[in-house]
């Protein structure tokens, strides 16, 4: 069960960036992540640009000339784990006098200057698209001058940079098609830190995709806040869409042709994407998962809520009625395919009966797995400036509960529904319990684990048949095909 930070595996949150080490690196770089899988992604994007320098990772923090954190604002209890973690680095600093600490990543963007003027130990502030600046503000920082640069662009996309990936397990990896978000949900901060949304340059992503698939990786994941929104014309922002030429519109690449592509040149590698936006996403994209066996079934759809008037509220540009027209599609068009959600319990103004449509509408899909949150205030965002933060703590607290509960037994029933079937299988590593069993996930993003046998190896597929399932993971044998 997921019920903190979405999309991300609560054991990485603060995990440190380890690579393979570089030829004339003089320097140690500490670089920790926290939040959801784009700034994971960006990280080792960092990396990258900062192994150029001179800089080699390093997993211990006491030889680190430099410590980055990339930080996460979406909830305020994201941002004050960052802040209790650049407590306790304070400490080594002192002890450290030439040590550098930066903070890169969202919580940089919304405190920008703030940042140096309240917490003393930061050297470095640097928002999201301004990572190719590092080098320069690193220097800057060496000769004793501030160094901020949180400017958001309308273009940068890091297409070029080739990131680095040995923190992994060498088989499956993100790559990212998006920047930023323009939906502007009222209770989300993610608009105003990661600036207008972009769309990468097709080859830049196909060929990022061919050297994962040359380096032996067998899934990938394209990634963005709303990937169903990718629209490549060239270039610049997608509202800018209706000013491009009508050249550019003719031969623009949607994400269902986007999905083609890569599909179609990779047919060995497995394809996952998210986030999907139920407002963006379309028949397109749901004929090309059916028309490619190696486009995984599953989709995560975030809702947030059941009821029409909150999704109102909330700026979500469908009601609960199209939400279920798309569900319906989605099962007609991709009969097996799995879904998982985004929920928020307790926004502003959110009445018992509004409740009771979110736990409806979750009736009605049967969720395979969920990320559920209780609504956090964000400053600055429409929701903060509107609209007031009313639910009663332990209202909140009790329907996100009931939420959770909810989805734990859809979650199981969704498990049940699995075993006794055979599942391909693509092996990512050990079972954290048990390292004679392997674990890995079928096509619908379901966790098995099973005894290895002999020949077999990370990376591999295999078909495996489900014989019992806890809430959460399916267990089983590897069965001949
Ligand atoms: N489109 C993005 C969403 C990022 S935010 C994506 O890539 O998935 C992830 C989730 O955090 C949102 O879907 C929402 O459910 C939750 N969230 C965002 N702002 C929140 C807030 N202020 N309080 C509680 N949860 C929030
Ligand atoms: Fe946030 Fe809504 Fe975009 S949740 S990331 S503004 S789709």
């Amino acid at each position: 069960m997921h019920t903190e930070e979405k999309h991300i595996d609560e054991a990485r949150q603060g995990e440190a960036l380890m690579t393979a080490p570089t030829r004339n690196a003089t320097k140690k770089l500490f670089l920790e992540s926290y939040g959801c899988q784009m700034n994971f992604s960006d990280s080792e994007i960092v990396a990258s640009i900062l192994n150029n320098e001179g800089y080699q990772t390093t997993q211990k923090v006491d030889e680190a000339d430099l410590i980055l954190l990339n930080t996460c604002s979406i909830r305020e209890k994201a941002e004050q784990t960052v802040r209790k973690r650049l407590g306790t680095l304070n400490a080594i600093k002192k002890q450290n006098p030439s040590l550098k600490i930066g903070v890169l990543g969202c919580m940089a963007e919304r405190l920008k200057h703030k940042f140096l003027e309240e917490e003393h130990l930061v050297d470095i502030v640097v928002g999201p698209d301004a990572y190719r600046d590092l080098p320069n503000l690193i220097n800057d920082v060496e000769d004793g001058r501030d160094a901020v640069n949180v400017q958001l662009s309308k273009e940068e996309t890091y297409a070029e940079i080739s990131p680095v990936r040995l923190g992994g397990n060498g088989v499956t990896a993100f790559v990212t098609i998006t920047r930023g978000c323009d939906n502007m949900c009222t209770f989300c901060v993610v608009p105003f830190t990661r600036g207008r949304e972009r769309s990468r340059d097709p080859h830049s992503i196909l060929n990022e995709c061919k050297e994962l698939a040359e380096s032996g990786y067998k899934e990938i994941t394209l990634l963005g806040q709303n990937v169903d929104s990718y629209l490549w014309y060239g270039g610049g922002p997608k509202k800018d869409f209706k000013n491009a030429t009508e050249i550019q519109k003719a031969t623009a690449v949607d994400f269902a042709q986007l999905l083609d592509m890569v599909a179609t040149q990779f047919p060995a590698i497995r394809l996952r994407f998210s986030t999907s936006n139920p407002q963006d996403m379309e028949e397109g994209v749901l004929e090309m998962m059916a028309k490619h066996k190696n486009i995984c079934k599953y989709i995560h759809l975030p809702v947030q809520s059941g009821s029409t008037t909150v999704l109102a509220r909330m700026n979500r540009q469908h009601t609960r009625e199209e939400y279920f027209e798309l569900i319906d599609k989605i099962r007609r068009i991709v009969p097996d395919c799995a879904l998982s959600h985004d929920m928020i319990a307790g926004f502003c103004g959110e009445t018992e009966a509004e409740h009771k449509d979110t736990l409806s509408l979750m009736e009605y899909v049967k969720y395979d797995f969920g990320y559920m949150f209780a609504y956090s205030e964000r400053p600055g965002t429409p929701a903060h400036k509107k609209m007031p933060d009313d639910v009663l703590p332990e209202d909140k607290k009790r329907r996100l509960q009931e939420i959770i509960e909810l989805q734990q037994k859809h979650s199981a029933e969704r498990m049940n529904g699995y075993v006794g079937k055979v599942h391909e299988v693509l092996i990512e590593g050990n079972s954290k319990r048990d390292d004679k069993f392997w674990y890995g996930r079928n096509t619908q993003n379901a966790v098995l684990v099973f005894p290895k046998v002999e020949g077999t190896k990370i990376g591999d597929f295999v078909n495996v048949k489900a014989n019992s399932c806890t809430t959460a993971t399916l267990i089983g044998e590897m069965v001949e095909a």
